[in-house]
């Protein structure tokens, strides 16, 4: 079989099974093309993205699957990528042509196992499901957070505690899928961890610790987003190699958000959003949208003349972020997805600094089109607040007309948590200032669940669910 030079090509190789990746072309499997950190990314609800790194280039990444262990099919395309200081290529594929909410078996070439996944619940399916949230989750381990810190950062794990990698992996049978709600990795920690003695100092590494904590973070993770998708958003910590500190040490492909744009397939090209900053997409009764608080709107806090320190952006012309978002949430159909679930990374109901420029920027399109819940990170504690219209709560229990904010940042990285300010803001229900992430059920039309789930011991700390009266068909 030969493969064409078109981006993805789909062949059903009914006839032709010996041409499946996995069997052609296992004896030329060198250490240069092992699949690592394998990633999968929903594409519609008839597709998924699969994403891997390796050592070398690929020609063609390439991607085998099948309802059943022989990978009847394949799908190749030439998305082979890499960036300055990056030790790995990025390799995507997108499978197409599947049927909704089935489970798959796939193996990207080279892999020598073979995963599965489940693609997405069609919009108007009314079945309840659960999907996790977690903000702010670092490398874990000796580069990132353990039991011990250097000077200058806080909270390490106590002896015997479960990361938050290791409590979703757990439980990842109980969950559709993971929303990483931005700061993946915290690379660009590497600094403050050399700075505090934590790690040698090498500052002329020519970046390869950040590269290292990379790595590192995405190998971790695989035992997750190989087998449920991963979707993610930007968060500050992506946007640079420092955090802002010193910003003369950066290099190029560690600024200007140049591994998350390199690592990630969200499904923008199927929502009109751009790359993996914004995006859309539905999973049973609920339409999921991703807004980006680090740039392309007035005063973003990333770009140049923004708060200053991570000058990144915009990637887009002025003005197409918010309109791609009014856009979006106006063409929800409201009667296949009743709930429509938005996260972006910066919050501005907190006990603690707020972004006021995305609540300009995005509160009052929120509000307009009634979305139902808005998933925010950034500080890294938990903080569950009530429904606002404009400082103005509403209880959750009674069927609110303003959106219900969660802010948990509490995954944990290197530098630990923070602390609130008191008293904490009059909308507040709950504040937790512990390792965890958060487990959502979405129970049908008229009810929808928070559990916050304390990483270490697996303990359920929080639990709230949300009302809305409103009649539907699918149930
Ligand atoms: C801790 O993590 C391990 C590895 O993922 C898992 O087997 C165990 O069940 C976890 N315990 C809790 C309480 O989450
Ligand atoms: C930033 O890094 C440069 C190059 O290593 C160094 O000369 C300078 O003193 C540093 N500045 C700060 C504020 O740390
Ligand atoms: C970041 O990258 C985008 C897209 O390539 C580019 O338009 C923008 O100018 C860059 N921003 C900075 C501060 O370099
Ligand atoms: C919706 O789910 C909630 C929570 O499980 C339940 O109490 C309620 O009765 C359900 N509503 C319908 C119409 O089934
Ligand atoms: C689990 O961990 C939380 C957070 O550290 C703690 O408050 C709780 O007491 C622990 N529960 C058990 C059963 O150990």
């Amino acid at each position: 079989m030969k493969f064409t030079s078109q981006a993805v090509t789909v062949l059903a190789l009914a006839t032709t099974a010996s041409c499946a990746a996995n069997v052609q072309r296992r004896d030329s499997c060198t250490a240069d093309v092992e699949a690592t950190q394998v990633r999968l990314a929903y594409h519609g609800d008839r597709g998924m993205s699969v994403s891997w790194n390796t050592n070398s280039k690929l020609d063609k990444p390439s991607v085998a699957f099948g309802k059943t262990m022989q990978l009847g099919g394949i799908v190749t395309s030439d998305q082979s990528t890499t960036y300055p200081t990056s030790s790995t290529y990025n390799n995507h594929v997108i499978i197409t042509g599947l049927q909704p909410n089935t489970r798959y078996h796939y193996q990207p070439y080279c892999s020598d196992r073979i995963y599965s996944f489940t693609t997405a619940r069609t919009a108007g399916d009314g079945s309840d499901f659960k999907f996790a949230m977690v903000g702010d989750m670092g490398t874990m381990g000796p580069d990132g957070l353990s039991t011990t810190v250097g000077k200058g950062a806080a909270n390490p794990l106590k002896p015997g505690d479960n990361t938050s990698i290791d409590s979703l992996h757990a439980l990842k049978e109980s969950f559709d899928f993971v929303w990483h709600v931005g700061d993946i990795a915290y690379a660009d920690a590497w600094l403050k961890e050399e700075k505090g003695g934590y790690l040698p100092e090498n500052l002329n590494d020519k970046g390869a610790e950040y590269d290292k904590i990379l790595n590192d973070f995405y190998n971790e993770i695989e035992e997750i987003s190989r087998d449920v998708p991963y979707m993610v958003g930007p968060g500050n910590h992506e946007a640079n190699c420092d955090n802002g500190a010193n910003f003369s040490l950066c290099l190029p492909g560690q600024m200007n958000f140049t591994g998350y744009r390199a690592h990630w397939n969200m499904p923008s090209d199927i929502s009109g959003g751009l790359e993996n900053f914004w995006y859309s997409f539905d999973h049973g009764m609920a339409h999921f949208v991703v807004f980006n608080t680090e740039t392309d709107f007035p005063n973003a806090p990333d770009e140049p003349g923004g708060e200053g320190v991570e000058d990144a952006g915009p990637f887009a012309p002025t003005g197409t972020q918010l309109a791609w978002l009014k856009n979006d949430l106006a063409s929800v159909d409201r009667k296949k997805t009743p709930w429509v679930i938005a996260a972006g990374h910066r919050p501005w109901y907190v006990s603690t600094t707020e972004c006021k420029e995305c609540q300009a920027a995005f509160e009052p399109i929120l509000l307009e089109y009634g979305v139902d819940l808005v998933l925010q990170g950034h500080k890294h504690f938990y903080e569950r607040e009530s429904a606002i219209n404009n400082f103005v709560a509403q209880e959750i229990t009674n069927n609110p007309s303003a959106p219900w904010y969660i802010v948990n940042g509490a995954a944990g990285h290197y530098d630990g948590l923070d602390t609130p300010t008191y008293p904490l803001v009059p909308t507040s229900r709950k504040l937790l200032t512990v390792y965890g992430w958060s487990l959502f059920t979405v129970h049908n039309c008229t009810h929808l669940t928070t559990e916050f789930i304390a990483s270490g011991n697996g303990s359920i700390l929080d639990t709230a669910t949300l009302y809305k009266d409103r009649t539907c068909d699918f149930n």
